[in-house]
């Protein structure tokens, strides 16, 4: 191989290099974004300290404690037990506001919830943040 053969082979062999480069790069780059998107979608709306004092006014106003105790199951399950089964997301959030206003059973027994139509959505949301935050004092 005479040198500017050689030079000529150097050339495209590091062109081709780079930019076999660039591609991995832009597609680490993609899949980087993308991941983040995903993260993102599931990220859960934090309540505030005073959404979750407006949450337990709420609470402590309405008819709940006639039928739940924070600790031990009444008529209703223990709120603490509430808490542990569900993880604060945006998902059990809006679940569970929905079922306080529909009211239901099966979910822990055959005793059914009253419903709560006089309820609104936005009240109902923030009961349910503030018993999805509780932390039982022992477990
Ligand atoms: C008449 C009694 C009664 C009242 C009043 C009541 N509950 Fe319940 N609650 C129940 C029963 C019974 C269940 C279990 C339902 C089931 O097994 O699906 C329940 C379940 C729940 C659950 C869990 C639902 C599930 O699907 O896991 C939440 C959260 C809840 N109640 C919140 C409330 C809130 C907030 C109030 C007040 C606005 C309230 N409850 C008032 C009886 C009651």
């Amino acid at each position: 191989m005479n040198t500017r053969l050689k030079f000529t082979v150097y050339l495209i062999t590091t062109m081709v290099g780079a930019q076999c480069l660039a591609v991995t790069k832009a597609s680490a780059q993609t899949k980087k974004t993308a991941v983040h998107h995903t993260v993102t979608k599931t990220v859960t709306h934090k309540p505030s300290a005073a959404d979750l004092a407006q949450g337990k006014a709420l609470f402590t106003k309405s008819d709940c404690l006639t039928c739940h105790k924070m600790d031990v199951k009444l008529v209703g399950p223990a709120y603490y037990d509430v808490a542990k089964k569900y993880p604060a997301t945006d998902a059990n959030y809006e679940m569970l506001a929905n079922k306080v206003i529909a009211g239901g059973s099966g979910v822990w027994g055959q005793v059914a919830m009253a419903p709560h139509p006089a309820l609104a959505h936005a009240d109902a949301k923030k009961i349910v943040e503030y018993i999805l935050s509780l932390k039982p004092v022992k477990s």
